[in-house]
C-alpha cells in the first residue's frame, strides 16, 4: 500500500507544479508544430510577448495572428485550419501561461529550454 501512497503524492506534487508553471503541453506540441520553425523553441517564443499581448493576438480564435502571417499564405493556411480546430485553444493557453511576465520560468527538460533562439523575432 505504501508505494501507492508514494507514487498519488509525486502525481500530486507534478500535476500541481506542471500548473503553476503555465505548462500546457498540448499546447507546447501545437507550437513547435506551427511556430517553432520560424520562432524558436517554445519557451523561447512564448516569453517574447507579454500576457495581455497574446490575449490580443488570440482574440477570436486567432485572427490577428492570420493576420500577422497573410504575406505567407502556405502558412496562413495552415494557421487558418489550425484555428478552426478544438485544440488550437492549447496554444493560446500555453502561450499565456508562458508569457514575458506569466512569472513563471520555464525549467530544462529538454524541451523546453529557451536556447534556440528562432530566426523571426516576434517583439520589434
Ligand atoms: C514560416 C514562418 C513563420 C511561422 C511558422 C510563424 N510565423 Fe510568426 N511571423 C513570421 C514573420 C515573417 C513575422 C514578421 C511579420 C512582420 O514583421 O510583418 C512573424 C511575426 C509574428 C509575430 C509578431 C506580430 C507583430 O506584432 O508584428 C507574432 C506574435 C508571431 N509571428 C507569432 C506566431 C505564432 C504564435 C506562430 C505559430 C502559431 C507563428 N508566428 C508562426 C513568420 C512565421
Amino acid at each position: 500500500m505504501k508505494w501507492f501512497m508514494k507514487s498519488l503524492f509525486y502525481t500530486l506534487c507534478t500535476t500541481m507544479l506542471l500548473f503553476a508553471t503555465g505548462y500546457d503541453e498540448k499546447g507546447m506540441k501545437l507550437y513547435k508544430k506551427l511556430c517553432a520553425s520560424c520562432h524558436g523553441s517554445p519557451d523561447y517564443g512564448a516569453a517574447q510577448l507579454e500576457e495581455s499581448e497574446w490575449e490580443d493576438i488570440f482574440f477570436m480564435r486567432g485572427l490577428k495572428l492570420l493576420k500577422i502571417h497573410k504575406a505567407d499564405s502556405v502558412l496562413y493556411h495552415r494557421l487558418q485550419k489550425a484555428s478552426a480546430k478544438k485544440n488550437f485553444q492549447h496554444l493560446e493557453a500555453y502561450l499565456i501561461g508562458n508569457a514575458k511576465d506569466s512569472g513563471s520560468v520555464g525549467g530544462c527538460d529538454g524541451n523546453r529550454c529557451g536556447f534556440h533562439s528562432g530566426t523571426i523575432p516576434m517583439k520589434k
